[in-house]
């Protein structure tokens, strides 16, 4: 579609100023102290984020008085809406005993939520931590001493945090996926992470093929978040176990976004794939900071003080590990996920399905060329993460992240900018093109939101 997208995007921008000008006061204030006023890039939108924000299940108020349905939700991980009442009411009670804050020491609700997370997604020893980051940097680091082999293999778009074994192909598009990503990394790390394209079993044959011997281990999101929303192939799966079975390396299931997202536990039980370790995060700490390393005894047992001195790995536990009111929250959470299981789960997945039929229904009938990522194709039906591409290319099915952020074949800046304050004008705030729902929003919303598409898509065409 042809439009004035600089006219469109300057009128957005100044409503959107219109109606948070509390919010710009409060991001001009911080912006004094804090890099363009956070402490997270991504909350960061342009041209300023809102703030003071309370939240309550699908809602969120700002500074201003303004009130939107929300998408985002803590990141994806909340998948009962914000603020749940069952996690709420478990802290408060803890709270009122004067209980919940660090002390030093190992408490019951650790060994709870471990026994919990550990019969759902069926490893024998889990260690925490306090974020995703950490949990993969640790995976990656166990399975190099296991492995004694020093490359860690990852494909382009797979985002596992912000650590040096992972900042490379994240979310460059040159012609394929593998640039190193951040400055300030150690020399040479150029040379211990190669790079492979998801979803293709020929390329994954190829980087064994020359650099097996070698491979530490495979480290990949099942579901891919950051670089799509897209499920990964069954057979792609498969022949990824084969090959790091057969090569001595491990296999890293990322689930950081996957885990309890789909169903009470990995997204991996679903395609029958077991890895040797897994990586959590987000939903498992229910609202709070925690993730977690599980996996294979003999590997994650490297972390601990009888370890052989020359495998021995500095997994050794931060000030904040496995932090009492965290581990609360998150048995509070997965228990009430674990419970309820067969009302939420096929619930958000179907609102998930109407969502993206119906997003790629309205824009195909303004002839605008837009195809929803999260389709949960033979692995789940109950997908409710919704991506939105707009696409420049006529292509049927995204399959992989190259996709995505290839900007001849995605339109990125029409997702993120436009389409962002578009909806935001309309009193909904997505992630991704949509982004997660949760078990707290209602069908009126799901619905009220494919109403604010068809009104955004008209909008837009008054802008030819
Ligand atoms: C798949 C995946 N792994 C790891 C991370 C890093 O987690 P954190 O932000 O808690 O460090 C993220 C964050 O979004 C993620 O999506």
């Amino acid at each position: 579609m042809v439009m004035d997208k600089q006219r469109l995007l300057n009128d957005l921008i100044q409503n959107f100023r219109s109606k948070h000008k509390k919010s710009e006061a409060i991001f001009k204030k911080a912006s004094r102290y804090l890099i363009t006023g956070g402490s997270h890039n991504l909350r960061l939108f342009s041209p300023f984020p809102f703030y003071d924000l309370q939240c309550s299940g699908s809602k969120v108020w700002d500074a201003d008085g303004n009130m939107y349905i929300d998408f985002w939700q803590g990141h994806f991980a909340n998948v009962l809406g914000h603020n749940p009442r069952v996690v709420i009411k478990a802290l408060q009670d803890y709270f009122k005993k004067s209980q919940g804050l660090t002390t030093g020491f190992p408490g019951s609700h650790q060994s709870e939520l471990a026994e919990l997370i550990l019969g759902q997604i069926g490893a024998d020893k889990i260690r925490f931590t306090t974020s995703g980051t950490l949990a993969t940097m640790y995976a990656i680091m166990l399975a190099k001493a296991f492995s004694k082999k020093e490359l860690v293999m990852k494909v382009g778009g797979g985002w596992h945090g912000a650590h040096p074994y992972v900042l490379r192909g994240i979310a460059v598009y040159d012609r394929g996926m593998d640039h190193i990503e951040s400055a300030g990394l150690p020399a040479g790390i150029e040379k211990m992470i190669v790079v492979t394209k998801f979803n293709d079993i020929q390329d994954l044959e190829d980087r064994f093929k020359e650099h097996g011997e070698r491979i530490a281990c495979f480290i990949l999101e099942p579901f891919i978040g950051a670089g799509g929303f897209i499920f990964s192939h069954k057979d792609y799966l498969r022949r990824a176990r084969e090959l790091t079975q057969q090569h001595g390396s491990l296999l890293i299931f990322d689930e950081v976004v996957s885990g309890f997202r789909f169903h009470p536990g990995g997204v991996q039980s679903l395609y029958g794939i077991k890895p040797d370790l897994t990586v959590l995060g987000k939903a498992i700490g229910g609202g709070m900071p925690v993730s977690a390393v599980a996996g294979r005894e003999d590997v994650i047992a490297l972390c601990g003080p009888e370890a052989k001195p020359e495998q021995k790995v500095k997994f050794e536990g931060g000030t904040f590990s496995a932090h009492p009111a965290a581990m609360l929250a998150g048995l509070s959470f997965l228990s009430y996920l674990i419970d309820n299981e067969s009302e939420i789960y096929p619930r958000i997945g179907r609102l998930g399905s109407k969502v993206r039929k119906g997003i790629e229904e309205i824009f195909a009938a303004h002839g605008i060329n837009v195809r929803c990522t999260g389709y949960g194709d033979s692995v789940t039906e109950n997908s409710s993460l919704v991506g939105v591409q707009f696409l420049k290319e006529n292509i049927d099915r995204i399959s992989h992240p190259e996709q995505v952020w290839n900007p001849e074949v995605c339109d990125f800046e029409l997702r993120e900018k436009i389409f962002k304050l578009s909806m935001l004008e309309e009193g909904f705030n997505t992630f991704h093109g949509y982004g997660a729902i949760s078990a707290a929003h209602t069908e009126r919303e799901i619905q009220d939101s494919l109403d604010a598409v068809e009104r955004v898509v008209k909008k837009w065409l008054r802008y030819k």
